[in-house]
């Protein structure tokens, strides 16, 4: 690793956050009722200071806050509100608010949910509306008998690789999760996906941070238009389910700096995300919610966050004063921990600027974004509306990965021309069943779902037959059947009980293979019917390379939402055409990857995860990150450098590719340009080549199109250990571009002085 002295040039400025001094442990008040906050308290709330007759008797207390100035960074918090004014109201209240007061900001009211929310109290009678969380990020959580619209999960939405498709879907599920009295969405979750096992892999949207971050953006851009608070889970490093409460996650500090935690920044820089969730694991030895290094010199000192942190659910804190003091403001789901707070403040562990620390940042984020302005009312009837359940099937039409089509008589397998099909058979144990994910905080309940037997069914509307076959044991009727068919369709992968999040589910996979029965069904198929297609389910990769070969046609269909059986008909039809490129590498074995064990209470994260990882070790995937197949073909003509100068002194320059594509092809396509950068001149450690941005293009057939895909300077940092700065180091960049991580060939050089 190069140091400053060797030209390296640092960038990231540093927002400074208030720091309170420490001040003399005030008296104790009385305890006050705090209001339930419940459903119709929110209405239009005068935020004026509170009547002498509002303010709760606290006899004898003086107390001054600290004042505070606001910077930049909280006034782009702020983004359209006066922060200035909001700082002064929030002064003001640290003022008048009693510690008992001030604690029952910091934590959720009960230990269960209130009417579908997680209720932090605030107190109406001075304004303070509090919050009202809610899961995401497959949709919105209520609990059933509500309902609300199950998207796609976020790992297939990921696949769409479209950051303006993910803001539709945020300000979607942001309706929903007002019309179910929420204000806050507990969503995205950003943990890079560093092995396929992890049982919420599917939460998540990539194994790469810049995807991963494009992605995020898109999403808490599209919650935050609609005045619901975004946040960010689940920092950091949370990427293993079965020991998720005690494991010890180690790294050294440029993968945490560059694969673990740029998306993050991005979203909070770019999008203004709210808030940020602490994970339950140890980070470097510490819980992440007793993490200094991580909830403020990080995240507020480096990075100026002006939100707020939340921990994780009941087990997410650890000790009042170690959780307070290193950057958490708010315990969930009640005060397990911070019950403590009083004996602590006693016994002069911690004082009551402590307390208006997180207290500040809990009613800058309800203030800032209008909380105390908003009227919260239950309308079940503005969630699965007509246009979201549009939405839904868009977002996995735009996602579903085509991986393998073959040819058969000179002709593609797919699309499948109805015209020409008597009889579908379709097989397979997610065939029939509502396969939306798993059943851990994130599971969404909707009203109905269309199986992928239910989408084929729709699609033959009497054009043809669609048998369904219910046993993984075929019969010697069914082999008839499946000898006789047009096509056969198989549709597997995984269950909400084979991954899904601990406690609540099922946690991590015991492996990436494919349930034995089910290789057995395709094998039995494959034998008796070349045009045998499979349709796989899963969080994110699983092992085919053992069994794919005979198949005539493979799809991944993550787990696809409540319309998915519409939107997967649609792509084996041609409805539409295959875009969804996969967000993940798919690896011939599991051998392939970095080991995963989720026993130990200790692991150590590798600085090369996924196709970075593969790529290092030249292990080709069975398939590429970034990899997926339309109905058309493209070809990558040139790529062309606007500046191919650029100075390291000058972070956000703006670096601008263009590549030429042409549809070789006789439909439409949609294709994703992915540009990745190596820099192999450099004498830091590198992958061989990272994402560094993307681009997405509509191409006619036989049309030629000018795709620009930028970057700023920036992304190119890496973290330099001795100047504890992200630099960019002067050398030479080789820019690659095309369409998945294996056929970057498009090459330009891009020289930084
Ligand atoms: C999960 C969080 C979730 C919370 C509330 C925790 O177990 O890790 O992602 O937001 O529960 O349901």
């Amino acid at each position: 690793m190069r140091s400053s002295t060797l030209g390296l040039v640092p960038f990231f400025a540093l927002f400074g956050c208030a720091s309170p001094t420490p001040a003399p442990a005030p008296n104790d008040a009385q305890e006050i009722n705090t209001d339930s906050g419940a459903l119709s308290d929110a209405q239009e709330i005068n935020t004026d200071a509170p009547s002498p007759a509002d303010v709760p008797s606290d006899t004898g207390r003086r107390y001054e806050p600290e004042p505070f100035v606001p910077t930049d960074a909280t006034r782009a918090y702020c983004a359209g509100r006066d922060a200035a004014a909001i700082e002064a109201r929030i002064t003001g209240l640290l003022q008048t608010l009693t510690p008992t007061q001030k604690r029952s900001l910091m934590a959720g009211a009960a230990l269960g949910r209130t009417e579908d929310v997680w209720l932090v109290r605030g107190v109406p009678a001075l304004g303070i509306p509090g919050f009202r969380m809610i899961d995401g990020p497959r949709g919105v959580a209520v609990l059933p008998p509500l309902r609300a619209t199950a998207f796609p999960t976020a790992m297939l939405r990921g696949a769409s690789w479209d950051p303006s498709l993910e803001e539709r879907v945020g300000a979607a599920m942001a309706n929903e999760a007002l019309s179910a009295g929420a204000t806050v969405l507990l969503a995205p979750t950003i943990n890079i996906l560093r092995h396929p096992r992890w049982g919420r892999a599917q939460e998540t949207y990539s194994e790469d941070t810049t995807h991963m971050g494009s992605m995020a953006v898109g999403f808490v851009r599209g919650v935050q238009s609609r005045g619901v608070l975004a946040t960010l889970k689940h920092f950091a490093a949370n990427s293993i389910e079965n020991t998720r409460h005690r494991v010890d996650v180690r790294m050294d500090p440029r993968t945490l700096r560059e694969v673990y935690l740029p998306h993050f920044r991005r979203a909070i820089h770019e999008a203004n995300a709210s808030s940020v969730m602490s994970a339950y694991n140890k980070l470097d030895g510490l819980y992440c919610d007793n993490n200094r290094q991580l909830l403020t010199e990080i995240l507020r000192d480096e990075w100026g966050f002006q939100g707020f942190v939340v921990s994780d659910w009941v087990l997410g804190t650890h000790g009042a004063t170690p959780a307070l003091t290193a950057g958490l403001d708010l315990e969930m789901p009640s005060p397990l921990e911070f019950a403590m707070i009083p004996t602590e403040i006693a016994n002069g562990a911690l004082s009551e600027r402590d307390l208006d620390r997180a207290v500040r940042r809990l009613l800058r984020a309800q203030f800032c974004f209008g909380l105390d302005a908003r009227t919260v009312t239950r309308m079940p009837e503005l969630r699965e509306t007509m246009a979201h359940l549009a939405l839904a099937r868009e977002a996995a039409q735009r996602s579903i990965v085509l991986l393998k089509n073959a040819t058969i008589d000179t002709a593609p397998v797919l699309p499948l021309d109805a015209s020409r099909l008597r009889t579908v058979v379709v097989l397979g144990r997610s065939a029939a069943v509502a396969n939306i994910g798993d059943y851990g905080s994130s599971a969404v309940p909707p009203s109905s779902v269309v199986t992928t037997l239910d989408g084929l069914r729709a699609r033959a509307a009497g054009a043809f037959d669609v048998v369904h076959i219910a046993s993984s044991t075929l019969d010697a009727a069914s082999l008839a059947a499946v000898r006789a068919a047009s096509a056969v369709v198989i549709v597997t992968g995984s269950l909400h009980s084979d991954e899904g999040e601990a406690t609540l589910g099922a946690g991590d996979r015991a492996s990436l293979a494919l349930a034995a029965e089910e290789v057995a069904l395709v094998r039995a198929a494959v034998a008796e019917n070349p045009r045998t297609i499979v349709v796989l389910e899963s969080g994110a990769a699983l092992e085919t390379a053992s069994w794919d070969a005979g198949v005539a046609a493979l799809l991944w269909a993550g787990y696809p939402g409540s319309q998915g059986g519409h939107a997967i008909a649609d792509v084996l039809f041609g409805a539409v055409e295959p875009s969804g490129r996969l967000p993940f590498s798919m690896p011939v074995r599991e051998a392939d990857l970095p080991p995963f064990d989720n026993t130990s209470e200790r692991v150590t994260y590798e600085f090369l995860q996924g196709y970075r990882h593969l790529q290092q070790q030249r292990t080709a995937p069975r398939f590429a990150f970034g990899f997926g197949l339309s109905y058309s073909s493209v070809r990558y003509e040139s790529i062309t450098l606007a500046t191919p100068d650029a100075a390291s002194s000058a972070p956000e320059t703006s670096i601008e590719a263009t590549v030429t594509v042409r549809n070789t092809g006789a439909r439409r396509a949609r294709e994703t340009v992915q540009l990745y950068v190596s820099a192999t001149a450099s004498t830091t450690v590198r992958a061989p080549r990272d994402l560094r941005a993307f681009s997405q293009v509509e191409i006619a057939p036989g049309a030629t199109v000018t795709v620009p895909v930028r970057f700023a300077l920036r992304d190119l940092a890496v973290y330099d250990t001795t100047a504890r700065r992200m630099v960019i180091e002067p050398t030479t960049y080789e820019l690659q571009a095309g369409p998945d991580s294996e056929r970057a060939t498009l090459r330009a050089t891009l020289t930084v002085r």
